[in-house]
């Protein structure tokens, strides 16, 4: 026996999705919208996307592939800290950025808002550095963001509360590789 068998692992992969939220298909529908009304918004601006590691490294990729106009990309990594899977709102930069945002447009690209405790600050983090504007775009939102006062211009989908995962989002760091989201399922993490 050489390896694992690939069709074993691939079994078990979609054994432990409870049920789709979004296909590749229409992700990727929805992307190419969101890049549509993203372009338009700045037509004729400076455009930064920002992007939050590693969850929005698909998001990312594909908006800005789907984008026909000059943007720059950069990345940060955070930590947030807090008890257990609850967000605290208090957050490490694990990563900053490369560059000096001063005067710049930008645009910051996420995976998903939860309680929204991560975006409020990192927002804000943004605008302290003089950037002359900051907005938020997310892949994925849930209805407990609207418990904190964080403005995300852009939307791919709302959904509901259940721990989902693919498209960048991991549990454990795994999953991220899926094409699609979907929710896991209980067994995985009971
Ligand atoms: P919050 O908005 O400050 O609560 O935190 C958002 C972060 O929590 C996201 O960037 C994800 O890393 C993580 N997160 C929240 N909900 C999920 C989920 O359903 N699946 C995977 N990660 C999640």
């Amino acid at each position: 026996m050489l390896g694992a068998d690939p069709n074993v692992e691939q079994s078990q992969v979609s054994q432990d999705i409870e049920r789709v939220i979004a296909t590749s298909e229409q992700i990727a529908a929805r992307v190419k919208e969101l890049a549509k009304q993203v372009g338009e918004d700045y037509a004729g601006r400076d455009l930064l996307l920002v992007g939050v590691l590693k969850g929005a490294v698909m998001v990312m990729a594909d908006l800005a592939r789907a984008m026909n106009r000059h943007v720059e990309m950069d990345w940060m990594a955070v930590s947030s800290y807090g008890s257990g899977t609850k967000s605290s709102g208090v957050v490490r930069i694990l990563k900053d950025l490369d560059r000096d945002i001063t005067n710049r447009e930008v645009l910051i690209v996420e995976d998903i808002v939860d309680t929204g405790l991560t975006l409020h600050w990192l927002k804000s983090n943004l605008e302290s550095r003089g950037a002359k504007d900051v907005q938020i775009l997310t892949m994925l939102r849930k209805p407990t963001a609207a418990k904190v006062e964080v403005d995300v211009k852009y939307v791919g989908f709302d959904i509901p509360t259940d721990f989902v995962v693919g498209y960048g989002l991991d549990f454990n760091e795994r999953y991220r590789n899926l094409d699609f989201i979907g929710v896991l399922a209980k067994h995985v993490y009971a």
